[in-house]
């Protein structure tokens, strides 16, 4: 593993398969705090209880006071530098390339800046569905970007709690969006992680998969990740000062 201090372009070809994973980090400098950094998410809140389906259920207007904070606080940010650079690079593959966007983030930032092909493993924080699991509005997310402050809003079907469409603790992930990101993963020659800390499973594996097909592993975060070692490059600093010369196609 090397650690790349100047800021180079990668060189990408115009027909690269490129795999890229991102997390809260590639965020922070469009103002939403990261979870694990100080001052991050779960320093403020008790992961447990808002985080889980069982701290969930026994406070749900605890958890959605939380939520509608974060979704209105998303809905009124803006994607950076780095968001915009992963649009860019994305359009320049596509006439001889191929770019899949597997994304951690609930935010929608990506979205916002142009991104297509995403694949946002952990749901969204603009979607909601039913909490109860015998209710066919559970399998049916809707989007949903009410902010409803000091209320737990119910299933019109059967009178339950909605909850976020987003991934908590102890859940398995969509079965088709992971294996749609494993696809991506194991079929690229470039694989780029940007602002994770490589602690949530199965993401901070992917750069195992992209190793085993022989891929170029690049790393792009403030801090070394516990997967650090797993990286052939790691390119220490702010996503949004970095990507965009990384990610420049030469000539
Ligand atoms: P974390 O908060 O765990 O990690 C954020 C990473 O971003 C850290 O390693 C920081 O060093 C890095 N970072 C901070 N600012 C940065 C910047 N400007 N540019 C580049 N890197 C920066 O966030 P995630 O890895 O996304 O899951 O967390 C993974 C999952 O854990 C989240 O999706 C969420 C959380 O609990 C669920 O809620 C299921």
């Amino acid at each position: 593993m090397s650690i790349v201090t100047d800021i180079e372009s990668l060189a990408l070809r115009p027909d690269s398969s490129v795999a890229v994973l991102t997390g809260a980090g590639i965020s922070a400098e469009s103002g939403i705090h990261t979870f694990r950094d100080a001052g991050g998410i779960w320093e403020q809140y008790d992961l447990e209880e808002v985080a889980t389906e069982p701290g969930f259920l026994q406070d749900p207007v605890r958890a959605w006071k939380l939520y509608s904070k974060l979704r209105a606080h998303a809905s009124a940010c803006k994607p950076n530098a780095a968001h915009t650079a992963l649009a860019t690079l994305e359009e320049r593959l596509e006439e001889r390339g191929r770019f899949t966007l597997i994304t951690q983030n609930v935010d929608g930032l990506h979205q916002k800046a142009g991104s297509r092909n995403v694949i946002p493993i952990h749901g969204s924080l603009f979607m909601s569905r039913c909490s109860n699991h015998e209710c066919p509005a559970a399998g049916a997310p809707f989007e949903d970007e009410t902010d409803y402050g000091d209320h737990s809003p119910e299933c019109p079907r059967c009178g339950r709690p909605l909850r976020p469409h987003v991934v908590w603790f102890g859940e398995y992930l969509d079965p088709a969006l992971e294996q749609a990101s494993r696809d991506a993963v194991l079929d690229c020659d470039v694989f780029i992680a940007v602002g994770t800390s490589g602690v949530v499973y199965p993401a901070a594996g992917y750069v195992f998969a992209a190793s085993s097909v022989g891929a170029r592993t690049v790393l792009v975060n403030l801090d070394p990740p516990e997967n650090l070692s797993r990286f052939n490059e790691f390119h220490p600093g702010k996503a949004a000062e970095i990507l965009p010369t990384l990610l420049d196609f030469p000539g």
